[in-house]
């Protein structure tokens, strides 16, 4: 099977470890499992026996998830290796060529490569930066036709950092409803909103009973490197998918479930989340003061969560050539918006730690005074 080339993984790839700066990171900070843990639970996780467990997820590990959505209980859950399999997994189990999906644009590509690699077609529609970057509900309806399988959100939004309102996700359903079509919303940025009010899930939020939902340790929690997600749904739906994740990699580690389940400890979630909410609530003033200096050249509407700053300019050079330049000259890695098929944006990542990302930024502006 041909697929699309995911541009925006691949790049970061290519670059993301060989660079000075690497401001292409899209969660927060990553933890070290010794500042997460005692000693004496360290032990406990040294004893752990490294079998294939349940492959589904371990019961424990899927009751806790449930827990962070309504109405939900560990037969509505898969853990997955990331939400990028969880994405997979419901894109592929659920979509047929000659589906049509209705997406979100702009979005993490995932879904929308996918998609067309399956032999379905995309109906995008926007996020309008005009309107603070809410949806086109105008596009939105017009999109929804009795060809669609599913409409699909990322919410929060990667690469924008905008949540939809109540009244809007309340046009998802409607429209989903109205033609019988999947709510798919790939939710790995909950629990990262900078005012600290956690995003309402589409999972359990309405009485329409056809949504599933992605989520995951690698954004919010600081955690990517645990490779640890999951999808809630319906039980049949969730059974489908796990049917198809016996093709993919059949488990996920039981390293990973072991952390995962810990950090889902209410007050343990509570303190990595505190943590990072205020990390980034720190960097984005600091990206937002140096914004402000160059006020010709970027416009900028801050995210209401996550760790990414989407940010419109008017430099004399395309996007592409910015970051490439910027790249070999300064060694600052940043991404273009032509990876979200939007010329003129940067995506700039603020979750690292605040000297690093003080250091990048002024790197930034050396490069800034070579081309301006
Ligand atoms: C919106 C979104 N979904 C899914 C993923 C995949 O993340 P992971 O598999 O690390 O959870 C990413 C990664 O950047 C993302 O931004």
């Amino acid at each position: 099977m041909k697929i699309n080339v995911f541009e925006l993984e691949r790049i970061q790839s290519m670059y993301e470890n060989k660079v000075a700066y690497n401001f292409t990171e899209t969660g927060v900070y990553p933890y070290t499992l010794k500042e997460l843990f005692s000693p004496e639970e360290l032990e406990e996780l040294l004893s752990q026996r490294l079998g294939y467990g349940h492959t589904n997820g371990d019961p424990g590990l899927r009751e806790a998830i449930a827990r962070l959505y309504p109405r939900a209980e560990a037969g509505n859950v898969l853990v997955t290796n990331g939400s990028a399999e969880a994405n997979f997994i419901a894109i592929w189990s659920l979509l047929e060529p000659g589906d049509e999906l209705v997406l979100m644009l702009p979005n993490y590509m995932q879904i929308w490569g996918l998609t067309h690699s399956f032999g379905a077609r995309v109906r995008p529609f926007h996020l309008i930066e005009e309107m603070n970057w809410g949806p086109s509900l105008e596009q939105l309806k017009e999109q929804v036709n009795p060809r669609t399988k599913m409409i699909a959100v990322c919410n929060p939004n990667n690469p924008t950092g905008a949540v939809l309102s109540e009244i809007e996700m309340r046009w998802v359903f409607k429209l989903a409803e109205q033609v019988g079509a999947w709510v798919y919303a790939d939710e790995v940025y909950r629990g990262a909103e900078l005012d600290g009010n956690e995003t309402p899930s589409f999972y359990g939020h309405s009485d329409y009973k056809k949504v599933i939902v992605s989520g995951g340790f690698s954004k919010a929690y600081g955690l990517p490197g645990i490779r640890l997600g999951w999808l809630v749904g319906p039980f049949d739906a969730i059974a489908r998918c796990w049917g198809y994740r016996d093709y993919t990699t059949i488990s996920t580690g039981i390293v990973s479930q072991w952390v995962a389940q810990r950090v889902l400890q209410p007050e343990i979630r509570e303190k990595v989340l505190n943590r990072n909410r205020a990390r980034l609530k720190d960097n984005l003033n600091v990206l937002q003061q140096w914004i402000g200096k160059y006020k010709g050249l970027f416009s900028f509407i801050p995210p209401r969560a996550g760790a990414l700053a989407f940010i419109k300019h008017h430099l004399p050079i395309k996007s592409r050539e910015f970051v490439t330049r910027l790249r070999v000259e300064r060694d600052v890695f940043v991404i273009d918006g032509d990876c979200f098929g939007m010329e003129g944006y940067l995506r700039i990542g603020f979750g690292m730690e605040k000297e690093y990302l003080k250091a990048g930024l002024a790197r930034i502006e050396e490069f800034l005074k070579d081309i301006t």
